[in-house]
């Protein structure tokens, strides 16, 4: 069984559906609202624990009135929380999302994310140390992210590197990842490259292993020499949250089959969680990736 630490964000998603996206300014009426579980570091998780991964979670919750569904939650998966920190005076993190068309809009407010600290990773080292990878993304402080990479990279332990949201990180950074999983536009901010500048060269440019999500389109990936293609898998498209965390866990989990493979059966498991409504609604078991992958054969 693969052994998964992952260190991220646990938000509560506030989510509404409409017709479309309000401009400035401008109400609309809106079709229905729902309170669901997400966070990219949450998500990541629970995506892993459904693949079959042993999953452990270090993130951190506030005292307010999400945080312990949020953690109910993760257990209910059979994730570890021992790791997950409950921080008072402070509020859970949320994630004002509007979902039209199959798109969204997402605002996040860290709270208890903000408060995720080195020192968390530190009391978290043994558990880093047995791990076969280590999964992180960007809603936690960065100095979070930098040990994180720096820990799994003493122990040789392979991070995969979610940079998401995207902020420029030094060069040095990216060395100590295994893969980095920007979409297009995050890969180049991630760089500080030119956004119009061919997302192919900024691959070959990237100072590490880059596995490129690419929407409905599918995926990228380089280890070296050229960037390679996977296509995406057709699906009626319900809600793309959570779609790039499904990704991240499936990389993760399948890694040990192969590049190749596990960016395939990473596509799979996105389109997937795309035909349900909510961030995790729709996150595969093996089997339904399995069906997937057949049916594509077909
Ligand atoms: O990646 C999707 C997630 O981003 C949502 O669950 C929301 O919480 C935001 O963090
Ligand atoms: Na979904």
């Amino acid at each position: 069984m693969t052994r998964l630490v992952v260190v991220g964000s646990i938000n509560m998603d506030l989510v509404t559906l409409a017709q479309r996206f309000p401009g400035p300014g401008e109400t609309l009426l809106g079709e229905r609202f729902l309170s669901v579980h997400g966070g990219k570091g949450g998500n990541q998780a629970v995506a892993a624990a459904r693949l079959g991964a042993e999953v452990h979670m270090v993130g951190a919750v506030g005292d307010d009135d999400f945080a312990q569904p949020l953690c109910d939650a993760l257990a209910a998966e059979g994730i570890d929380i021992a790791q997950v920190a409950h921080i008072e005076h402070c509020g859970s993190g949320t994630a004002s999302i509007t979902v039209a068309g199959g798109e969204n809009q997402i605002i996040v407010v860290p709270g208890a994310n903000a408060r995720l600290t080195p020192a968390h990773v530190a009391a978290a080292q043994s558990l880093i140390a047995s791990a076969d990878a280590v999964l992180v993304q960007m809603e936690i402080p960065l100095e979070t992210v930098e040990a994180t990479l720096r820990t799994a990279h003493r122990q040789r332990v392979p991070v995969i590197l979610n940079p998401a949201p995207a902020q420029r990180l030094p060069e040095a950074w990216l060395k100590l990842a295994r893969y980095i999983t920007p979409n297009q536009h995050e890969l180049a901010i991630l760089l500080g490259a030119d956004p119009t500048e061919d997302f192919r060269n900024l691959m070959r440019r990237a100072p590490c292993p880059v596995v490129l999500t690419h929407g409905a389109e599918g995926a990228w990936f380089r280890e070296e020499g050229e960037p390679q293609h996977q296509a995406g898998f057709a699906v009626e498209a319900v809600d793309s949250t959570g779609a790039g965390d499904t990704f991240n866990a499936a990389l993760a989990v399948f890694l040990h089959e192969g590049l190749p493979i596990a960016v395939r059966k990473a596509c799979a498991a996105a389109a997937l969680s795309v035909t349900r409504l909510g961030a995790r609604g729709g996150m595969p078991h093996p089997a339904e990736v399995e069906a997937l992958l057949a049916r594509q054969r077909a």
